[in-house]
């Protein structure tokens, strides 16, 4: 027998000998679990390692170069937050209320197709963390049964709009009836966007409900993906839209993608309760300006007549930190929680929405703001 068979057999036995015996704990410890995972990165570099390719490229990718993409992370490393010092930070409160929903750290679930990719039924899954961690959570769907079960849910739910005025009016009232606390209306999506990773993957649309095939399955194509595809959404959609959902129902309307300051005065103009400074995450218009870099002009104009929320890029307490003090009421988080369901399902969600918060609250403390109200008048540094 050779030398190296030898110590292979022997390394097996030993394996074998430890699976049996107590220390077996300490063998599958080597495994990771979900105190491994220190921060939302380390989240994001598991998924990529334990998600099928075109799930975590869906998640994980922006449009054609994905230069808004980066851009929304790049611009959170060129502001500082400067600290006031010999302020007693000893109790920190992350809390507030925005349009009614009440919210432990400013932190709410933005919508996000696709989630199946990742696990069956994520979408509920999802809601079940977003419930556990009492955070307002944006989703179209997957909120029935906990709606049903009288669950405390805290949900906006979102549309890219429909065709018609009958069918906003309609799709308004069903939401406002069935317990929807507001509707975030994505306003960015006019058309089905040319995204270059899924192009490459042959990524085939229709696999965002049903999951990525299985080896050796073989499915119908439904809806694959292709470069610059001219896939019309909402294309006529205009700013009477908002007045349409409003005709159907009380709740208020959020409008999400706004970038200019010209369209958060017509948003507010048209009635918005409140707009989402939003590049969808650099997965609409690439070469779009990162959020943050915007989101000053736009907290100007709105001029504190309506709540301004922002996403795109947030990984750290310290992001939304800097975002409040920029003009934000809250941030909305799209890949970070997708993260935490691809590493660990609900209790991985949980952890990303813990970690956050408590990152946040940490930020906060650090740098002598004891509440929201603090936190706005903080100084940032922009560097060029
Ligand atoms: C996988 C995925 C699916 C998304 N689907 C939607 C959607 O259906 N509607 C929408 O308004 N935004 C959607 N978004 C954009 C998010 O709501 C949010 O604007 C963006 O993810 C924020 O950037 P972040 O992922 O860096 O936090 C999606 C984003 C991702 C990553």
């Amino acid at each position: 027998m050779k030398r190296c068979d030898l110590s292979r057999r022997r390394s097996l036995a030993s394996l074998l000998t430890l699976a049996a015996s107590p220390l077996a704990p300490l063998a599958r410890a080597q495994e990771t679990t979900l105190d491994d995972l220190i921060n939302v990165h380390e989240f994001e570099d598991f998924c990529k390692k334990k998600l099928h390719k075109l799930a975590y490229d869906f998640i994980a990718g922006g449009v054609e170069d994905e230069q808004t993409l980066r851009a929304n992370r790049e611009a959170f490393a060129k502001v500082f937050v400067v600290p006031r010092f010999m302020r007693d930070v000893s109790q920190v409160d992350t809390s507030s209320t925005i349009l009614g929903v009440p919210m432990p750290a400013p932190i709410i679930i933005a919508p996000t197709g696709g989630k199946n990719l990742v696990l069956p039924d994520a979408d509920e899954i999802v809601a079940r963390a977003a419930v556990a961690t009492k955070t307002p959570l944006c989703t179209a769907t997957g909120v029935s049964k906990l709606l049903e079960e009288g669950a405390p849910l805290q949900w906006w739910s979102n549309t890219i709009g429909s065709p018609t005025r009958a069918s906003a009016v309609t799709y308004a009232r069903r939401i406002e009836d069935s317990g929807g606390k507001g509707i975030v209306l994505t306003i960015d999506n006019a058309y089905q966007s040319n995204r270059d990773r899924n192009n490459r993957n042959k990524f085939d649309y229709g696999y965002m409900q049903t999951g990525v095939p299985k080896p050796g399955e073989t499915r119908a194509p439904r809806m694959p993906a292709k470069p610059a595809m001219w896939g019309p959404h909402t294309p006529n959609m205009t700013w009477e839209y908002i007045g349409w959902l409003r005709e159907g129902s009380k709740i208020p309307v959020i409008v999400k993608g706004v970038l200019s300051p010209e369209d958060a005065a017509l948003a507010v103009q048209h009635g918005a309760h409140a707009i989402v400074v939003s590049n969808h995450g650099g997965r609409q218009l690439d070469g779009a300006p990162a959020t943050l870099t915007v989101l000053p002009e736009v907290a100007q104009a709105v001029n504190g007549r309506i709540p301004v929320l922002m996403d795109g890029g947030i990984r750290r307490g310290i992001d939304i930190v800097k975002a409040i003090a920029m003009g934000a009421d809250a941030v909305l988080i799209g890949r970070a929680p997708l993260w935490g369901l691809g590493a660990f399902g609900q209790p991985g969600v949980e952890r990303v929405l813990w970690m956050l918060g408590a990152e946040c609250k940490l930020a906060m403390a650090l740098a002598g703001a004891a509440n929201l109200a603090a936190l706005r008048k903080l100084k940032v540094k922009v560097i060029p």
